[in-house]
């Protein structure tokens, strides 16, 4: 959803038009988070001239566009250069109001801009806000929750200044007496006049980074963060930059601070202060100063490859072939191989201090959305028949709006691939607070999910941008299938079991890489149903998961109608939809569903159905009724571990009919990567 960049250039001259580009790169590396207009904002040739803003309905290029137009309308010069500037922009998703230019960020204050702000997240008190500052005499342009934050922060500025009489505020004790009256979710970033070339940023329950670039030796000898005591002298050059995201930041450097909730980031002359912001809305906060803290840096291990498309056309496509090398990935260092007396193994390190815990436990509960929901459901069968403990499924929405019951002897499972997703986030808090086992599954390391859960494992499949998660939903069932080896110990009966799995997991990869061979047919295929309205999915046991995942595919990026429905359920309703046009997939891998799968393709061919069926190798002349259905065979491994096969061939299939039907594969219409509001 939303996304915020920002870049400060100190001591290290740079023109207008360089500055420009970096901010629109920067955005571009949000636009895979989904949204819907996007704005930027720079400084005038003066600084007794209000900051500039730009914001545009659409995509990046369309703000690129406009922000020159009106460049040549305004005869603004591109060249002149700046030894230090401070620029903010962001890309919307819009919760507050249409996609509109005066929704779109940055937000301002006012006519003159004292107070620009970039924002993620959702103030849930804006309305309260509003009406006092209208009361106080603004007058709001947007429709957005957004705009009382500026405008708050020119009453706090106007105020103070008023009562003290000699321009003192700091533009952090502004920014702190704003957030002392903000609820709700946020990451922000301040731009003022009043404060020309400084920036504050902060946060509480949205991401956001702080990137450090040192352009020469000497800064990087420099301390980066101001001393109150000894201010900084610093005139090293330097660059920095603020995103929600590490993508956009890992092509500038690797040097980041994850800025913590409740945090102050002001960036000025060079250098960085933080000031912990203390939320006790009883204090006025003005005149008060909390004490700054000092933090390490962290390297971050994303490399700029992993954000590009490489020689692919879209990053689904790249995503989905990249899928044997981020299993491998995924298994690193956690598959143990045994040897002459040891036993194979498996070990994840997040796990190992809590898995008596968990073995302890009176039920596993997963709980997630999309296609985190449907790994975990993928996984449910192999957890309950090596662990012995019952698993139950929650969609997180649900979970909430039943309050369902979650007890104390509960371990409650979240996965998510991006860790940021406000529905699990939600149901996480409230898990804790019914003082359940949180165990995290997710890709983001230093996500919310992955800080607030007590353990968990990281799945390390790398940046998955395509909106349709795919080698996150393989990651996340490898690891969960790897969850139930470890909770499931080394019970003497299960041995054989769990070596035949642990076998079949170091040779995963390559089966996925003999499955990917199905590029083209999947393409001939998508070819000849691409003028459909409707196409369903038939799975059921360890595919039942495949079936709901795979028609979610087709769904999201293809814009076709597509069910994943429970094989055993068809009798109950679906057969009625059956007919000689309707093409049906039906999943009919070889394991101890196969006799029923067979006797569904059956059925549904006395009903002239249009089946496509998904076999293991050497099962098509069991499956194809004499060739009256279309075979798609796929390579058998361990039945638990045969939805990771499975479903690579569904989603190429969903990825060729979106191309073929000419839609945007990588930002699917209306959906969101992260979608971190309810
Ligand atoms: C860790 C290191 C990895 C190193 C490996 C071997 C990190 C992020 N990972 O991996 O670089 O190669 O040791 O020494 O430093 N966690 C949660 N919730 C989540 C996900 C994770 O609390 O949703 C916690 C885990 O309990 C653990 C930590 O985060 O304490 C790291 O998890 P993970 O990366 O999966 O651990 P390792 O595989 O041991
Ligand atoms: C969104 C995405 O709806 O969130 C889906 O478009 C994703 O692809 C879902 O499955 C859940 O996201 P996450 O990050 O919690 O796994």
């Amino acid at each position: 959803m939303c996304g915020i960049f920002a870049y400060l250039n100190c001591n290290v001259r740079r023109e207008r038009s360089y500055i420009l580009q970096v901010l629109f790169n920067g955005l571009r590396r949000l636009e895979y988070r989904g949204y819907d207009s996007a704005g930027v904002s720079i400084d005038s040739s003066s600084v007794s001239l209000p900051p500039l803003v730009f914001r545009q309905v659409g995509n990046i290029e369309s703000l690129v566009k406009s922000v020159y137009q009106e460049v040549d309308a305004t005869d603004l010069n591109l060249e002149e250069s700046f030894v230090t500037h401070a620029g903010i922009a962001h890309t919307r998703w819009a919760t507050h109001g249409e996609p509109a230019p005066r929704n779109s960020h940055p937000q301002s204050s006012g006519a003159g801009n004292d107070f620009l702000v970039v924002h993620n997240g959702v103030v849930t008190n804006y309305e309260v806000l509003k009406q006092t500052l209208i009361r106080h005499g603004f007058t709001f342009e947007s429709d957005t929750d957004t705009e009382v934050i500026p405008k708050l922060a020119k009453y706090v500025f106007d105020k103070s200044n008023e009562e003290s009489g000699d321009m003192t505020v700091t533009f952090s004790q502004v920014v702190l007496e704003v957030m002392r009256h903000l609820e709700g979710a946020y990451a922000l970033i301040f731009k003022s006049r009043h404060y020309p070339n400084e920036l504050i940023a902060c946060k509480r329950g949205s991401p956001l980074l702080l990137g450090v670039k040192e352009l020469t030796e000497e800064s990087s000898k420099g301390s980066l963060f101001h001393d109150d005591k000894y201010p900084s002298q610093n005139g090293n050059p330097r660059e920095l930059f603020l995103s929600s995201d590490a993508n956009a930041l890992v092509e500038h450097t690797r040097k980041v601070l994850v800025i913590e909730d409740g945090e102050v980031v002001h960036l000025k002359d060079g250098g960085v202060s933080i000031l912990k912001f203390d939320g006790d809305k009883g204090k006025r906060g003005v005149l008060s100063r909390p004490a700054s803290v000092q933090r390490a840096l962290s390297v971050l291990e994303m490399e700029v490859e992993q954000i590009n498309k490489g020689s692919y056309e879209h990053y689904m496509q790249k995503e989905i072939h990249e899928q044997p090398e981020s299993l491998t990935t995924t298994m690193r260092g956690r598959l143990i191989r045994g040897g002459t007396c040891k036993a194979k193994t498996v070990l994840l390190g997040g796990l190992k201090d809590h898995l008596k815990t968990i073995r302890r436990s009176r039920r596993i509960v997963f709980i997630g959305c999309g296609t985190s929901y449907n790994a975990a459901l993928a996984a449910r069968p192999i957890l309950e028949e090596l662990s012995g403990i019952p698993v139950t499924m929650e969609i997180a929405s649900d979970l909430l709006d039943r309050q369902g019951p979650i007890y104390r002897e509960d371990t409650a499972v979240f996965v998510s691939q991006s860790g940021e997703t406000a529905d699990t986030l939600h149901a996480l808090e409230y898990a804790l607070q019914n003082g359940a086992l949180c165990v995290g599954i997710t890709n983001t390391v230093g996500s919310a999910i992955a800080r607030n859960t007590h353990c968990g494992v990281h799945i390390n499949a790398g940046a998955e941008i395509g909106v349709a998660s795919t080698k996150a939903y393989t990651s996340q069932i490898v690891v969960m299938a790897m969850l139930a080896l470890a909770i499931g110990g080394d019970a003497i009966s299960n041995q054989a079991r769990r070596e035949a799995i642990i076998d079949c997991l170091f040779d995963l990869p390559n089966k996925v890489r003999e499955v990917l061979k199905l590029d083209q047919e999947m393409k001939d295929l998508a070819k000849l149903l691409i003028a459909e309205q409707s196409l369903l999915m038939f799975g059921r046991g360890y595919n039942y998961a495949t079936a709901l995942e795979g028609s979610l595919k087709v769904k999201e990026v293809s814009l076709m109608h597509s069910e994943g429905i429970l094989a055993g359920e068809m009798k109950h309703g679906p057969l009625a939809l059956v007919d000689e046009s309707l093409p049906i997939v039906v999943i009919a891998t070889h394991d101890a569903c196969f006799s029923k799968q067979q006797s569904v393709i059956q059925q549904l061919h006395a009903r002239k159905g249009r089946l496509i069926v998904m076999c293991s190798r050497g099962d098509a002349a069991a499956v194809s009724l004499g060739g009256a259905c279309r075979v798609i065979e796929v390579p058998q491994v361990e039945d638990c571990l045969q939805p990771v096969v499975n479903i690579v061939p569904l989603q190429l299939l969903a990825y060729h009919l979106t191309v073929l039907r000419g839609y945007n594969v990588d930002q699917p219409r209306n959906l969101a990567k992260s979608v971190t509001t309810e």
